[in-house]
């Protein structure tokens, strides 16, 4: 299944959003990429605001925004994957930091992603680096223009 998806992307804090947000980054990133399951989730996930895309009654996508406009944790899973459930939760979270009043958001993409951020007018900043055993370009983008 590969048409177009339209998620409906929900907003809110760590307590409503757990369940079902660590249940998709613990099947992307802990079993589909091999990130260690201790560095899954963070005392960040606390603070930060958490987006779910949901197609029906699934979560299929989720990703956060930090206190200090970093986007991370962006993960769908693999069988929604180009459907344009990314987008969607993308979308939202630099909605989110616009309403919120931030200038900059800022995110660490995989390299094999970084062409999905760049749709979105996301630039690299810095020389790649290793986080987690992958590699990594920290990226930016300006709301203030
Ligand atoms: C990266 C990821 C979040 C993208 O989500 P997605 O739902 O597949 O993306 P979408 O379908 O919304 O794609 C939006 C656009 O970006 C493009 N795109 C998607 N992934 C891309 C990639 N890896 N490189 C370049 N372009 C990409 C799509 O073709 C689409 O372009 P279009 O608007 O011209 O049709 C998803 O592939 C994923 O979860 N990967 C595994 C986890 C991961 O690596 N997360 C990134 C951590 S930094």
């Amino acid at each position: 299944m590969k048409g177009a998806a339209s998620p409906g992307v929900v907003l809110g804090e760590w307590p409503e959003m757990a369940e079902q947000a660590s249940a998709i980054r613990f099947k992307v990133f802990v079993d589909e990429q091999g990130v260690p399951a201790d560095m899954e989730l963070d005392e960040f996930d606390a603070a930060s605001c958490h987006a779910l895309a949901v197609i029906g009654a699934q979560a299929v996508g989720t990703g956060r925004l930090l206190p200090d406009g970093h986007i991370g944790r962006m993960a769908v899973l693999e069988p929604w994957r180009g459907t344009g459930v990314g987008a969607a939760l993308l979308g939202a979270l630099v909605a989110e930091a616009r309403r919120r009043g931030m200038r900059v958001v800022a995110l660490n993409a995989q390299t094999h992603a970084q062409g999905f951020y760049s749709r979105f007018g996301f630039v690299p900043t810095g020389p790649q680096f290793e986080e987690a055993g992958l590699p990594h370009q920290a990226m930016e983008m300006n709301l203030a223009e």
